[in-house]
């Protein structure tokens, strides 16, 4: 059976829309590919689990035996998962939300931030900047953002836990315009201040949806929708404050405008209670109605490959030894055009060779499922799928390559050594391995010399990772000397002169051929390039 397959609503009364095989251009069309970004704890597991919910419920309702709004436990969704076809794993959720495909691309955070975090933008639409109504914007929000914007993805952004005291919704989306320059444009406002949310004002119709509290938010919100006037008498000031805020929004221009938002420059925004469930509809609402489907994709050579051409994908993950019984690599590629149909036989561009799709695979959480077909927008998990790196493309027919995905800033630094110089053959065939799968970037120098390569990771996590595969897979067990640098910019080799002699800094070459100079901090590198003013220092995607 395929996980694949979303089943719409009324998958008893007969087939949802998806399981009518469309073609490529109409399936693409219903998909919303897109990951949330946010600083951990902001709420996204909660709110991937609300998402998750409501997709159920909306099934569960229309279902014969409609039992709407009963479980919302994780072991649940495992179930549900084997039941009812949504694929729910750790890397991808797949659901069916009114006529639309959702997918919702996981983007590794907490302890294992790392360049894959990066790299999952590289293969949505859109993203959700999900933020704690209490603190706003935070770090690692503020680097996803960054390369968000690098890749042109168009944000949409929740203030989430409004259930809880936190601070004044104008405050939040002047700190959002004047730190990131992005306007937001409230789709809707809330109604009762931070830690007393009683609904929200619906700025598209004026009316005021009224939420009422479950417990614990383990079902779907139930909600009323009143009319201004009897909202005026249920909620009073609460709701007179909402609509004089509203208004003042309207004045200063902060409505929605579609090709502002794609263009970056706005931010449809919503309120929400992740926890409680609360706002969570409209938010799945706004990405069926807003975020962009699925659109062709641009090539090297300029052009765009068309939704309906031959199939298309490319590599924005590589993943080894996931599964500790076969210990196989399995790369994650994003559809960009064409239908995938298991056991296809489709070719590697970077190689010319044929790459057979005979195990690919939904994506997996602890089980894996066997995927049978998938349309742009959709990720399809390629097993034993040694030859691929991040950024290959892959193709039938029509032969096509994507743009590499840029490598992103990274901000630790760690000498790796063999702990045997004896096995210094594995140690480099280790390194190039790790080099190319590209968790970590791999720098070196004459000044270090061939056995001594400084790791480069966005989180530190990756050299944990790195020196466990260096000993477990490799057979050469590695010392790992952390470096005090922080920062990294792009420069020309021929700095090495000029940095080699200054303290706090330093060159490095990465093995594309870049030339990256290290520092210790930004004073010394801000120091540094007034003091050297013609020396070159561009920053990386993402960095700080
Ligand atoms: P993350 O994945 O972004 O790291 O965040 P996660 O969902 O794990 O949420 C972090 C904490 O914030 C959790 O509390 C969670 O319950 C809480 N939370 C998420 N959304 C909301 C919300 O809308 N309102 C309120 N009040 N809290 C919210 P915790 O104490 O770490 O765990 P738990 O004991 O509550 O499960």
């Amino acid at each position: 059976s395929s996980t694949a397959e979303v089943r719409g609503p009324d998958e008893d009364q007969g087939p949802g829309p998806a399981l009518l095989a469309g073609d490529a251009a109409g399936e693409a069309a219903r998909r919303r590919t897109f990951a949330v970004i946010s600083h951990p704890d902001a709420g996204k597991s909660t709110l991937t689990e609300a998402l998750a919910l409501h997709a159920r419920v909306i099934q569960e309702a229309g279902a014969v035996h409609g039992k709407a709004g009963r479980r919302g436990t994780v072991s649940d969704w495992m179930e549900m998962e084997r039941n009812r076809g949504i694929s729910i794993t750790s890397s991808v959720l797949q659901f069916g939300y009114r006529d639309a495909v959702i997918n919702l691309l996981d983007t590794p955070g907490h302890a294992d931030f790392s360049e894959d975090t990066y790299r999952v933008l590289a293969a949505v639409d859109g993203a959700v900047m999900l933020l704690d109504a209490a603190k706003g914007l935070e770090p690692q929000t503020l680097k996803l953002f960054e390369v968000c914007r690098a890749g042109k993805v168009p944000i949409i952004t929740v203030i989430n836990k409004w259930d809880r005291p936190g601070k004044e919704p104008l405050e939040l989306l002047d700190e959002i315009e004047s730190t990131i320059g992005l306007k937001p444009t409230p789709v809707n406002w809330p109604v009762g201040i931070a830690g007393d949310f009683r609904g929200l004002l619906d700025r598209r119709t004026g009316e005021y949806v009224k939420f009422t509290r479950t417990s614990g938010g383990a079902t779907v919100a139930p909600q009323e929708v009143f009319k201004p006037v009897e909202a005026a008498e249920l909620e009073g000031v609460a709701w007179e404050t909402a609509v004089e805020e509203s208004e003042l929004l309207e004045a200063s221009g902060a409505d929605h405008d579609q090709d502002a938002y794609i263009a970056e420059e706005t931010s449809p925004l919503l309120f929400a209670s992740a926890v409680q469930n609360f706002g969570v509809k409209q938010l799945l609402d706004v990405l069926v109605e807003l975020a962009p489907a699925p659109a062709p994709r641009p090539t090297v050579k300029g052009d765009r490959r068309e939704l309906d051409a031959p199939f298309s994908a490319f590599v924005f993950k590589v993943q080894a030894g996931m599964d500790t019984a076969h210990r196989d690599r399995v790369a994650y590629a994003r559809v960009c055009s064409g239908v995938f149909e298991r056991g296809m036989v489709v070719t590697h561009a970077a190689s010319g060779k044929p790459f057979h799709t005979k195990y690919a695979q939904a994506l997996f959480g602890r089980e894996r499922s066997t995927l049978e077909t998938a349309y742009p927008g959709d990720v399809i998990g390629l097993v034993n799928a040694n030859a691929l790196r991040v950024g290959d493309s892959l193709y039938v027919d029509k032969a096509v390559e994507f743009p590499a995905i840029p490598s992103f800033a990274p901000e630790h630094f760690s000498v790796m050594r063999a702990k045997d110089v004896g096995r210094y053959k594995q140690f480099r065939r280790g390194v190039e391995q790790l080099d190319q799968e590209g968790v970590v970037q791999v720098l070196r120098s004459d000044l270090r010399g061939d056995q001594a390569p400084v790791l480069a990771a966005v989180g530190p996590m990756q050299f944990e990772v790195s020196a466990y595969r260096m000993e477990h897979e490799f057979n050469s067990p590695v010392m790992m000397e952390p470096l005090e640098y922080t920062i990294a910019r792009i420069t020309d080799p021929d700095a090495a002169d000029t940095l080699s002699r200054l303290p706090g800094a330093e060159l490095m070459m990465r093995s594309d051929g870049t030339a990256l100079a290290l520092f210790l901090n930004k004073w010394r590198m801000m120091t540094i390039s007034r003091e050297h003013p013609g020396l070159r220092l561009d920053p990386l995607v993402g960095g700080a």
